[in-house]
């Protein structure tokens, strides 16, 4: 079977780029497939410290569900499909370590949802972001009516959602869809630059940081202290805690180890 992305490792950085650009990156079941074992491996890899996601070539990182493949389906393979590919968005969102997504271009109905997934999301200015589901007679099917009105708040992402339309990344970044943006042929590098930031970090308490924040924005304040505090706890015995300590102490760069 074709595989239809590539998995890069440079030291403690996984990309993992969705390669089909004659379908504009488009989500098949096969690929899907392959994209969550992919996942499942790199989700228990303690030496990984971000991943990046992202789509070869310059046009699209992502045109959302196949829809050719789709026009196919019976309504039950439509069902499986849509539990794979919620799946897959889980998969990504769940995975321990911060989730970059690198948009090279379009990112269009499970193209978007894949990058509101992420953690952070850094874009070349001739990206698109948009649920363009409603304008197909669907719902967005893997996270995007959730993931999104958390993002930028419930009356952006209903107008997004209701309308279908395209956003340039001018009011993406206006609006927090993303974090940053960049000329096209800069995009590798500040993507470069924010992981390397990341991952110069102590990766448990980056982790530990991760899990309180999202396990916390999904609670009340009261609950939402106490996870940090448990999240918290797991650090102090680390050993990385010291090295930051000793390091400053000495004034010279921590070197974390991850344990
Ligand atoms: N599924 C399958 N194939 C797709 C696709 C998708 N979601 N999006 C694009 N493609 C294919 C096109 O069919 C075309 O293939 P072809 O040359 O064999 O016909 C190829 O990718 C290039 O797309 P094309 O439409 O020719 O380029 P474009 O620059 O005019 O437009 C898009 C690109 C992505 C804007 C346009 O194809 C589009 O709107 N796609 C649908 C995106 C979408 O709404 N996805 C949400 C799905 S829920």
């Amino acid at each position: 079977m074709d595989v239809m992305h590539r998995l890069e490792r440079e030291g403690h950085v996984a990309t993992l780029t969705l390669d089909r650009p004659e379908a504009a990156n488009a989500l098949c079941f096969p690929m899907l497939l392959h994209l969550r074992a992919e996942l499942e491996a790199l989700r228990h890899d303690r030496d990984m410290r971000v991943l990046v996601v992202t789509g070869s070539g310059s046009k699209a990182f992502c045109a959302g569900a196949d829809l050719k493949e789709r026009a196919g389906m019976s309504p039950d393979q439509v069902r499986r499909f849509l539990v794979e590919i919620r799946g897959l968005m889980d998969d990504v969102a769940a995975m321990p370590c911060p989730v970059v997504a690198a948009l090279n271009g379009l990112a269009l109905g499970g193209g978007t949802e894949l990058a509101l997934a992420a953690d952070i999301r850094i874009a070349a200015d001739h990206a698109l972001m948009g649920l363009t589901e409603t304008s197909l007679g669907i719902i967005p099917g893997a996270g995007g009516t959730q993931r999104l009105p958390r993002l930028i708040g419930l009356p952006r992402a209903k107008e997004l959602v209701f309308t279908a339309r395209r956003v340039a990344m001018d009011e993406a970044l206006a609006i927090g869809l993303v974090q940053q943006v960049v000329p096209g042929a800069d995009l590798a590098t500040a993507v470069a630059t924010m992981v390397a930031r990341i991952a110069a970090n102590a990766p448990r308490a980056v982790e530990m940081a991760k899990w309180a924040i999202d396990r916390g924005s999904d609670t009340d304040l009261r609950t939402g202290l106490e996870l940090e505090e448990r999240a918290y706890a797991t650090i102090i015995p680390t050993r990385d805690r010291l090295e930051g300590l000793a390091a400053f102490r000495e004034k010279r760069p921590p070197i974390y180890t991850g344990e």
